[in-house]
């Protein structure tokens, strides 16, 4: 197993995978790099790979601390020591999120996990050759 630490606006994969996961991310990612993101995930991707995403509901709303008139949507975060950063969340809607994902050519089988969870398994549609 090898070990990245890395910017993943900036980063590109070295080789293709059979497999992204990630959990706890999607909703950290701006929305104007929504499709660049994306882009770069079909680019870490064999071309029968699979993605498995899981992520937080816009219900978790009503328990984080809105930051207010940002230029993205975002949350005050408390860390150990009390210092407060400001961190993006972006909280998708299955229904929206099966939207974005179909636009940019992303099959996607979202299912909701209690009040605070999705998951979601993803795959490139395919093109059609005619
Ligand atoms: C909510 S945490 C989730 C961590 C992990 N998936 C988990 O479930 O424990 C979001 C993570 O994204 C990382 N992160 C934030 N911006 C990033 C970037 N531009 N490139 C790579 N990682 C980033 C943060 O350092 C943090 O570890």
């Amino acid at each position: 197993m090898q070990l990245v630490e890395a910017d993943l606006f900036t980063w590109r994969p070295p080789e293709r995978y059979d497999f992204v996961f990630f959990s706890a991310w999607l909703s950290h990612v701006p929305p104007q790099r929504f499709a660049a993101f994306w882009a770069l995930v079909a680019d870490c991707l064999t071309p029968d790979g699979r993605v498995f995403v899981i992520d937080e509901l816009p219900a978790v709303a009503a328990v984080e601390r809105p930051a207010a008139a940002q230029p993205v949507p975002a949350v005050h975060r408390e860390v150990a020591g009390g210092q407060v950063f400001r961190a993006v969340k972006v909280l998708y809607a299955p229904d929206e999120l099966q939207g974005r994902l179909d636009a940019l050519g992303w099959k996607a089988d979202i299912r909701t996990v209690g009040w605070r969870y999705f998951s979601t398994s993803l795959r490139r549609r395919r093109r059609s050759t005619c």
